[in-house]
């Protein structure tokens, strides 16, 4: 199967293959320019970014993107939510990515500038709501997703109802980890993907290194769920910390700044990722794709190489 573009309002990538926002700080400006730079879209993980440093990791991701499209992912649980919009939209970007949870004002500020606002969704209800709010795209994501969860229904269940539900592009996400499954998601009327875990084991990842290594160690067993703080299952790897999460013992918050809208304040999810992303990962939260484990390849290769696999993995299916 040949990959057909993937247009988003004005915008065109030659590969329909978004690589999907990571935060805290795991997709940064190095990983999306260098998938841009592929003819794919590039995502900075804006959430848990001061403005400043999401300005500059906009800047890093525009020198390497070599004109390709970058955008950001923000998530609505983030009290700075629409100060991370701005500044996106101030430094020019292409699209905004918004998740866990569902702004209506964002689509008014993006379509003010000309900037086109993409919705992850997992329901048919929500997709419906985010086209009549003037979404260029949803991003649905079933439950293989990583990190934050919206539901826990598989995506070939949730994927043939929204694209019967709406008529802008719908890209499909979670648990996509080889060409059969994104040609799968094609055929079924998915107009793009949305990747995240198979790009953490990208040379320009942000992660730490002992990140990576617990990607490439990962069995079924230590793929869970937990609790967030921000009032959503999120899924993770097992480490000392996830372990305390499950038992109600991790550690409550200190020096706490209000980053979310509503926080249970049971743990500190943000500073719980942030450990993780420089290297202290059983202190920290590891979050990963439900089907890490089944990755054919998990060695560290550059972004450009992982993308040459995916179309030749597609380009093999009738
Ligand atoms: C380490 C990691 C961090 C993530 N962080 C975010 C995030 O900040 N915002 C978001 O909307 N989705 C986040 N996700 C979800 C991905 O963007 C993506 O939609 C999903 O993981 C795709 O499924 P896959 O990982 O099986 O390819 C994250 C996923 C991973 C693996």
């Amino acid at each position: 199967m040949k990959l057909p573009e993937l247009r988003i309002s004005d915008l065109v990538a030659k590969i329909p293959v978004i690589q999907g926002g990571m935060a805290v700080r795991i997709s940064t400006g190095s990983l999306a320019g260098a998938v841009a730079a592929t003819g794919g879209i590039g995502i900075i993980g804006a959430s848990g970014m001061s403005f400043e440093e999401l300005a500059h990791e906009i800047k890093i991701a525009r020198e390497k993107a070599m004109g390709g499209i970058v955008g950001i992912n923000i998530m609505f649980a983030a009290r700075e939510f629409l100060g991370i919009v701005s500044t996106a939209i101030k430094e020019k970007i292409d699209l905004i990515i918004t998740g866990a949870g569902f702004s209506k004002d964002v689509f008014k500020i993006g379509k003010e500038h000309g900037v086109p606002i993409v919705s992850i969704v997992s329901t048919v209800r929500l997709a419906k709501t985010a086209e009549k709010c003037g979404a260029a795209a949803i991003v649905v994501e079933g439950k293989e997703a990583g990190g934050h969860l919206g539901t826990d229904r598989p995506l070939f269940d949730i994927l043939p109802e929204i694209v019967e539900a709406v008529k802008i592009p719908v890209i499909a996400a979670g648990g996509l980890i080889n060409g059969a499954l994104i040609a799968k998601a094609l055929k079924i009327g998915a107009k793009g993907v949305q990747l995240a875990t198979r790009f953490v084991l990208a040379e320009e990842c942000n992660a730490s290194l002992p990140y990576k290594k617990r990607y490439q160690t990962a069995s079924e067993d230590d793929v869970v769920l937990i609790d967030s703080p921000v009032g959503m299952p999120g899924r993770a790897l097992r480490t000392k910390f996830v372990d305390q999460i499950i038992k109600g013992t991790a550690p409550k918050p200190v020096g706490c700044d209000f980053c979310l809208k509503h926080c249970s304040l049971k743990y500190c999810i943000v500073q719980a990722l942030i450990r993780s992303q420089k290297g202290d990962i059983e202190n920290g939260i590891v979050f990963s794709g439900e089907k890490v484990w089944q990755l054919k390849d998990r060695t560290i290769k550059p972004a450009k190489k992982i993308m040459e696999e995916i179309i030749a993995e597609v380009e093999e299916v009738p």
